[in-house]
């Protein structure tokens, strides 16, 4: 079984590889190819459920489709992403829905979006035993305070809160800190400050590890972010299989004598 403590013998020593997955069959090739962690992140409600921002994921959507990842699941540790509003309004509402994803969905770990609200709260899952990984820098939950994605830390005081919130956050006992969309160097000297690994999403190379949605990794996505990689082209692999089926339909091509089951021996019935 993957460990929280494996992740900090290898940072430092190796790049910490982090994919998104949302379902079975993706969750199998990403562990099969040695990811390190599998995150199930609330990216979920853009990738998978057609929504326009992560605001509407349930604790429930989390849950289901954090069970069917760790099924599929070896050897990744399967961390589950808390959605908007599970985490920070009342104590035990929070432990409660972090608990489930543990529970009842197999993760080995939880996300927060943080911030000054989930230093005590982390504290408090990590005694509980539900290992805590930190998300700073954008968070996407705060799209509607932002109007937008807009990178952060931008300027010295944003920077130096950011900083601070990882330290508190690291302190209180996350093993790992997520850090989205600021500037390399923030990133950079977070990372050298603290020994608590840091992972990467448009926050340079000097992190001590690096995670995309793997939507956007395999060219499934309609748009991605300027600084996610297109590693594949999945879409149109996709688009061609279905116009082929439709043609072969259509043309009476498909279904052929070798997909057909013999008769049965029957009597016509009209
Ligand atoms: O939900 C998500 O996919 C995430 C990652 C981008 C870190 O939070
Ligand atoms: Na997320």
């Amino acid at each position: 079984m993957p460990t929280v403590r494996d992740l900090k013998t290898k940072a430092g020593n190796e790049p910490i590889t982090m994919l998104t997955a949302y379902d079975a069959p993706t969750a199998a090739i990403i562990d099969e190819a040695g990811t390190d962690i599998i995150l199930v992140g609330d990216s979920l409600g853009n990738t998978s459920l057609g929504y326009e921002t992560t605001l509407p994921v349930t604790v429930d959507d989390m849950a289901r489709h954090t069970a069917a990842v760790a099924r599929a699941t070896d050897d990744a540790l399967v961390v589950a992403d808390m959605p908007f509003l599970s985490i920070g309004v009342d104590e035990s509402a929070s432990v409660e829905n972090a608990g489930r994803m543990i529970k009842e969905a197999d993760a080995h770990a939880v996300k927060l979006e943080c911030g000054p609200h989930t230093v005590d709260l982390t504290e408090k899952l990590v005694q509980l035993g539900i290992p805590v990984m930190a998300h700073l820098g954008l968070t996407p939950q705060h799209v509607n305070q932002y109007g937008g994605y807009p990178r952060q830390g931008t300027d010295q005081e944003a920077a130096e809160r950011i900083l601070e919130l990882a330290e508190a956050h690291a302190d209180a006992g996350a093993f790992s800190l997520v850090l989205e969309h600021v500037p390399a160097n923030l990133a950079a000297d977070v990372t050298q400050a603290l020994e608590t690994p840091t992972i990467g999403i448009g926050a340079g190379p000097d992190c001590d590890g690096q995670v995309l949605v793997i939507d956007d990794v395999v060219g499934l996505s309609e748009w991605s972010p300027s600084f996610s990689k297109q590693f594949g082209n999945v879409r149109a692999e996709m688009e061609s299989a279905v116009d082929d089926y439709v043609s072969a339909v259509e043309s009476g091509e498909f279904p052929a004598e070798e997909h057909s089951h013999e008769e049965a021996d029957l009597e016509e019935l009209y």
